[in-house]
């Protein structure tokens, strides 16, 4: 055992959040499973990755990519969550509290981000009708510009999903605002082209993901965490603004978010933003079977995978500009991977960190931190090759030996 310095003992010390005990403040970041059976349910191999995390010792992990309606996944093999599936859940919930670990389900709609042969609806829902170059070479040329029927419709699936997690025994909600999903398509200017009180200022383009948040909160009570995940910006010409994404936190905050996890970049436009590191466009390619969309991926292969060579905290001078403008849970996310960075992140007052990659290098990062203090060394070389097994059959991992083996 090493002697803990105190930033190390804040973070591996239990904390609250909104009448939840996390025993720690590391939350394994929602890292898009591929785990799902024939029935678009979760299996029990996802299970067992959730409860490796759980075994592990973090205080909270969550699973990823929870549609909350049919239309709200990106292809049509994605799981989205309803009644039927509620045993897998209970099971997956009954299985990380053994290890006293909390449970959270991340709710994202991909809107316009949409490659879903099987659509139930005519075209993939967005807050502005536009061509849509994701869809396109799937035979889904427009997007639907929503209605006040399809927005309520759609809102009331986030509340009725976090509803059926709440039964399952989760005990909190990460509700995705940012990577160019659904809610962020609303917020960026250049997916949100509308005239009425939707589109326009900030806080138009927040009304809607606002209303999203009211509906989730009144199917969930007061008492229940609520975290949401943002883009502080996107690099984007004309899109989401460093300016965009404070005034976007400090209305969540407003509106009584339990806490929010301050990511960047879009995985439709500017993916890299949000990884740093190796560009994950060779390992999409192996998995791409259209040759046509593979032609299309190298053509904008510059534009899209831009390069941001990895650094440690490469989100944190956005991040510290947030923190000072909230006063909700702030959950740090982006290369929190050595243990200097981790103790900077408690120094600087973040409540929780979430992490992606660290984790899935290590699942045991918590109990090595603990015995090995600043001399533990977590590894990740920040290849990025686990992100495009996102398309992987076997679902994701990392690619070198296992930690312990190394
Ligand atoms: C394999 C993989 C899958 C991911 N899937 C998701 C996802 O489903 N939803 C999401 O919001 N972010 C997803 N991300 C992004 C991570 O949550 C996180 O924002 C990013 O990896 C940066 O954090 P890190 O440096 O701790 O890995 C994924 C990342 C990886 C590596
Ligand atoms: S494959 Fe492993 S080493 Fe590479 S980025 Fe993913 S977790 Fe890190």
């Amino acid at each position: 055992m090493s002697e803990l310095s105190n930033s190390l003992q804040k973070l591996l010390s239990p904390v609250q959040l909104n009448g939840i005990t996390l025993k720690n403040r590391i939350i394994k970041a929602a890292t898009f499973e591929s785990m799902l059976d024939d029935n678009n349910n979760i299996t029990d191999k996802c299970i067992d990755f959730h409860e490796s995390f759980a075994a592990g010792g973090v205080g909270m992990t969550t699973l990823a990519y929870c549609a909350p309606e049919p239309d709200g996944r990106m292809i049509d093999s994605y799981m989205y969550i309803r009644e039927e599936i509620k045993p897998q859940l209970q099971k997956l919930a009954e299985r990380v509290h053994k290890h006293g670990c909390m449970l959270s389900g991340q709710i994202a709609h991909c809107g316009a981000f949409s490659r879903n042969k099987k659509l139930q609806r005519k075209r993939p829902v967005a807050p502005s009708t536009q061509f849509n170059s994701v869809g396109m070479l799937y035979g889904l040329f427009f997007t639907q510009e929503m209605d006040r029927q399809l927005m309520d419709e759609v809102a009331n699936s986030y509340g009725n999903t976090a509803k059926i997690m709440k039964e399952s025994g989760f005990d909190a909600v990460e509700l995705h605002f940012g990577h160019g999903y659904l809610l962020s398509q609303f917020i960026s200017p250049i997916t949100n082209k509308r005239k009425d009180n939707y589109g326009g200022c900030i806080e138009n383009r927040m009304r809607y993901p606002l209303e999203v948040l009211a509906n989730v909160r009144k199917q969930v009570g007061d008492d229940f965490p609520i975290l949401a995940k943002i883009t502080m910006y996107d690099d984007m010409k004309g899109g989401i603004s460093l300016a965009d994404g404070i005034e976007s936190a400090k209305l969540l905050d407003k509106a009584g978010i339990d806490g929010i996890i301050l990511s960047a970049g879009t995985s439709s436009q500017n993916p890299m933003l949000l990884f740093h590191g190796d560009s994950i466009l060779p390992g999409l390619l192996e998995y791409e079977k259209n040759p046509v969309m593979r032609f299309g991926m190298k053509l904008v292969a510059k534009t899209m995978f831009r390069n941001y060579p990895y650094r440690e905290l490469y989100l944190l001078e956005a991040a510290k500009k947030i923190k000072a403008e909230t006063s909700c849970h702030i959950i740090y996310i982006g290369g929190a991977n050595e243990v200097e960075s981790l103790e900077k992140v408690m120094d600087l007052g973040f409540d929780f960190v979430q992490s992606g990659r660290p984790l899935l290098r290590d699942p045991e990062m918590i109990h090595h931190l603990q015995k090995l203090g600043k001399n533990y060394v977590n590894g990740c070389d920040h290849c990025n090759k686990c992100a495009p097994l996102m398309n992987d059959p076997d679902g994701i991992r990392c690619v070198l030996p296992k930690w312990s083996e190394q």
